[in-house]
This record gives structure tokens, sequence and C-alpha cells, in this order.
């Protein structure tokens, strides 16, 4: 999936369904409930982000709330020139608990919809005998929730292939997968996956928590195209039609993560970045990760 754009500082893609997300995201995975939190997710409204990604796990819904209308009201800016992303927590991946999860993460955020949800991680067979069932419960809840118009798209989080292929097969299917992805993870069957069913694809950990910034290859191109290496690691996943979720909780780094519009890559040195071996993997993949 190509992003498209109207100026250099925020592009955007537009979802199966029409609804437009703002790329990059600002990720708030790890920042503290305290006004620190508030005081980033602020700052990077101000900067120029649209596009704020949260999660019930991350703990930190209350604070990233009062960040999201501080800046708003610092902008001038409205509740829909933002893009807001949840997640549900796999305690809440059912049913049921889909609701309670939507109706807490609204309240705790101050918010009365999401632009976008997703099921975090999938139910897999390593935990569960019954997981497609399990995937297939937590979807109807989350098509209702997006029949009543209380979420404009729904999508997941960390699916592989035999994940989403159930839920491709269902009346909504998931229009977006969020997913690891960086240089030296690059998940391409999982990406291939997606663009055939055109699902469009986020990536956490831009930056391979940061262990990428390191990397030799990447700190030379970076020299060659007076960038600095995070922003040649973002660039790289936007060529990939892919849309960064970078996290910083410096002012300084928020606003360097966002300039990436203004150059471009060109084919061999992508070539070298997709070349790199393994590296800033966080070890994690649904067929390993323990829940229980
Ligand atoms: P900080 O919050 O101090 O900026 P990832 O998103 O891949 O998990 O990486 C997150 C890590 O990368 C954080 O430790 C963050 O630290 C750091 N980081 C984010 N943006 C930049 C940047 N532009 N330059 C250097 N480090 C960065």
């Amino acid at each position: 999936m190509a992003v498209t754009g109207e100026s250099d500082i925020m592009e955007t893609i537009t979802l199966r369904n029409g609804v437009r997300m703002p790329v990059p995201g600002y990720g708030t995975y790890k920042l503290p409930d305290d006004p620190s939190a508030s005081e980033a997710v602020a700052d990077a409204i101000r900067c120029g982000y649209r596009h704020i990604d949260c999660a019930a796990f991350y703990k930190n819904e209350k604070s990233v709330g009062d960040g999201i209308r501080d800046g708003l009201r610092t902008c001038g800016l409205r509740r829909d020139d933002i893009f807001v992303t949840g997640k549900v927590w796999v305690s809440d991946r059912s049913y049921e608990g889909t609701f309670r999860s939507f109706r807490r993460s609204i309240e705790d955020l101050g918010l009365d919809y999401f632009d976008l949800l997703l099921i975090h991680w999938p139910a897999d067979i390593h935990e569960h005998e019954d997981w497609e069932q399990i995937n297939l419960d937590t979807w109807r809840a989350f098509s209702e929730l997006y029949g009543k118009g209380l979420v404009r798209a729904i999508g997941v989080s960390n699916f592989h292939p035999k994940h989403l292929e159930a839920l491709m097969k269902t009346e909504i299917a998931p229009t977006v997968d969020q997913i690891e992805f960086h240089p030296g993870y690059m998940q391409t069957e999982t990406v291939e996956y997606c663009r055939t069913n055109v699902i469009a694809v986020e990536a956490w950990s831009p930056l391979g928590r940061g262990k990428m910034l390191d990397d030799p290859v990447i700190k030379e191109i970076a020299g060659r195209y007076g960038k600095s290496t995070a922003q040649i690691c973002l660039r790289w996943i936007v060529q990939h039609g892919v849309v960064p979720l970078p996290k910083s909780s410096s002012a300084a780094r928020i606003k360097e993560n966002l300039e990436i519009f203004d150059f471009a890559i060109d084919s061999e040195d992508m070539k070298r970045i997709d070349d790199l071996p393994l590296s800033g993997w966080s070890g994690h993949t649904p067929e390993n990760i323990k829940f229980k």
C-alpha cells in the first residue's frame, strides 16, 4: 500500500474502508502514567503528529488522554483532526471482554470513539486449543463496535497469516495489522500476505528498540543523506509502504522522527538495508510469547 500525501510533514494512507490514517503515528508504549507522558503527547501534536497509538496494556491512557486534550487545545484542533488507535489486551480477548476493554479505554482517554481498534495479540495454538474461536469471538465484538460507529476501523496486531485467515472470511475483514517491523526484522511473509489482502501494515519498534541506530550500514547511509540514523530507519519503513510508530520521550527526537518526507532513499541503499541480518528483534512472536 503506497503512502500518499498532501504536505511534506504528515502524509496519509487510505485504509480499505476509506478511512485515512496519518503517517507516521506517535507511539505511547513505555510512557509512564504521569504528567511527563501528557507533555510528550501534547508535544507530539504540537510538532505535527496527527496519529497517536495507544493501548490498554500500556497503563498510561489517563495521562495520554490529558496530553491529547492539551495538544488539541494549544493547536486549536478538534478531535476529528487526529487519529487515535486503541488495543484490546489478551486478558480481555473475548466477546464480552472487548466491550469491557473498549469502555474502560475510552473513559480513561476521555474520548468517545476510536479511529482504529486492534486485537493486541492473537490467541495462538501454543496456549489455546480453541485459538481460532477466541479470535473469532473477539472479532465479532469488534465488528459490532464498528457497526455502531464507535470505532472507524478495526484491525489486529501481531497476527501472522494463519491467524488472519479465519478473520478474512468474516463479513468485515481487518484493515490493519500492526507488527514488529524494522531494519533487521522485516517479516516478509506477513507483509506480503497483508499486501495481497489490502491490509495496511503498521510498524511497532521501528528502530528495533533503538538498537538499529548504531548499525554501521545505516550510519554510513545516514551520513551520505545528511539525515539521522532514526530518520533513515523510518524513511526505509515508509518506502516499504508501512506506517512507522516511533516513540520518544524527548521533544527534539519527536520532531526529528517526523522529518522524513523531504528525501528519498535510492533503491541500492534500500536493498542494503533490506539485506541486513536479523538484528534488533524483540524475540517475541505469537507462536512463542507466554501470557499464561
Ligand atoms: P528516547 O525516548 O530517549 O528518545 P523503538 O520505537 O524501536 O522501540 O525505539 C525506541 C527507543 O528509541 C527509545 O529508547 C527512544 O528513546 C529512542 N529513540 C526514538 N527516537 C529516536 C531518535 N530520533 N534518535 C535516537 N533515539 C531515538
